[in-house]
């Protein structure tokens, strides 16, 4: 069987090799994917993006099933082009992707169905913001209504940072159409984690929980990232927090959706922050939803999995997600992402990277940002390579995982040290 999986990033790399370990699946095209894509065995790119060559492509090939990465086809409505022609994909349609191509759309959403998340309001108006700001004080949380690739959050200290956000967003376009509307949110406390659910509509199959890195710099310093690094299974999230979790935000989640007459299809991302206290109380809130897997959460999360992944999403387009399961590695799964020179900000590309090890069974380097070229490995975007291994304690797998990033060289890489910190510390 062949499958297509759509994008170019650590996370599509990730789940072209977790599939291509089930037996019935004889090749994995990855669009456009990356260098990594590129050589290994049984996979190979195809230089495509717009929903409709997709299509096409899938249709000449013989394609069975299609699963889409990233955030901008599905908001472009990749879904809803193969669907019309009656090919199997797995993802949101271009209307349930809203949850996540509109901050403001997943506000309203989660107001109207009592899904717990950070007071807020929304503004086209720069002066009514900047008086919004000045009503309820720092710290305090601008976004960009639309995606914004990472780049449209700021998470403001002070009153000074959040009227220069407000300007740089409503007042010079620095974002474009994404950031003509912004939403002002109260500013969270508390331990983030990731809770990634497969739906088919109406069923519900969660995924192993995670915990991204989002800063730049090792203890939470610096930017915000697309994510540094990440680990599964993330202990904050105990099986008390994993059911209110359920309870408190999938369910009316995937219930709300249904009612709107959007049912959701596809992976749920709930990015949620847990603030302190006893886990029956401590409040949970969701900080953003996103239509498809975390990336590098997927990295770890694909580790781990020991099920035939390829039956799972067989699952998840034929509306039967209520009889598919997934067995878990117990163990502990960590990656930890390389990033190039000046990233976030400006990446530099073309550094050649060498000493990537051959992938093991538990410890693979997935691709990201590389390209092949003249049989040198380039790179060739802002997060390189996530180096990801599994075993038994979170101190092993960050042991296992740094011996492989010091082996690993490009000029400027940048990658943190402490990716875990989290899990290590007494709770
Ligand atoms: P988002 O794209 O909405 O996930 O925001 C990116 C990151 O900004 C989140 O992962 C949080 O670390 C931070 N963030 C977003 N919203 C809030 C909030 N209301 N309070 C505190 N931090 C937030
Ligand atoms: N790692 C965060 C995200 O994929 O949005």
């Amino acid at each position: 069987m062949k499958l297509l999986v759509i994008g170019s990033g650590g996370r599509e790399h990730a789940l072209a090799w977790r599939l291509l370990q089930s037996p019935r699946v004889k090749h994995v095209y990855v669009a456009p994917g990356n260098g990594g894509t590129a050589v290994m065995q049984g996979t190979s790119n195809v230089a495509l993006s717009d929903p409709a060559d997709l299509a096409a492509f899938v249709k000449n090939e013989g394609i069975a099933l299609t699963v889409v990465g990233p955030e901008a086809p599905l908001a472009a409505g990749v879904v809803d082009v193969f669907r019309a022609q009656g090919l199997k994909i797995f993802g949101p349609t271009r209307a349930a992707a809203q949850l996540e191509s509109s901050k403001d759309f997943a506000k309203a959403f989660m107001v109207r169905h009592q899904i717990p998340t950070a007071e807020y309001q929304t503004f086209t108006d720069p002066l009514a913001a900047h008086s919004y700001i000045e009503e309820k004080g720092a710290p305090i949380v601008i976004k960009a209504d639309g995606l914004a690739a990472g780049k449209g959050v700021v998470v403001a200290l002070t009153e000074k940072e959040a009227h220069e956000a407000v300007d740089a967003m409503l007042g010079d376009g620095s974002l474009g159409a994404a950031g003509a509307r912004v939403v002002i949110e109260e500013c969270l406390l508390g331990e983030e984690a990731s809770f990634i659910i497969l739906c088919d509509g109406k069923n519900i199959l969660p995924l192993a929980t995670s915990q991204d890195h989002k800063r730049l710099m090792d203890a939470d310093q610096g930017p915000n990232t697309g994510g540094m690094g990440a680990y599964s299974p993330a202990p904050v999230v105990t099986s008390a927090i994993h059911q209110r979790i359920m309870r408190e935000v999938i369910e009316p989640t995937i219930q709300g959706m249904e009612a709107d007459g959007i049912p959701f299809t596809g992976f749920l991302y709930a990015g949620v922050m847990i603030g302190d206290g006893e886990d029956s109380t401590r409040p949970i809130k969701v900080l953003e939803f996103n239509c498809r897997m975390g990336d590098p959460e997927t990295q770890p999360i694909m580790m781990r999995i020991r099920s035939d992944l390829l039956e799972v999403f067989e699952h998840g387009v034929s509306g039967t997600l209520d009889q598919a399961s997934i067995d878990w590695d117990p163990r502990t799964a960590l990656g930890v992402v390389m990033a190039s020179a000046n990233y976030p900000a400006t990446p530099r590309l073309g550094d050649v990277i060498t000493g990537i090890p051959l992938p093991q069974p538990d410890c693979v380097v997935f691709h990201a940002g590389t390209v092949l070229k003249d049989d040198e490995t380039m790179t060739s975007g802002g997060r390189v390579l996530c180096v990801t291994a599994l075993d038994d304690s979170v101190r092993s797998t960050q042991n296992r995982v740094y011996a492989v990033v010091d082996v690993i060289n490009f000029d400027g890489a940048q990658f943190r040290r402490d990716i875990g910190w989290r899990a290590l510390e007494p709770r």
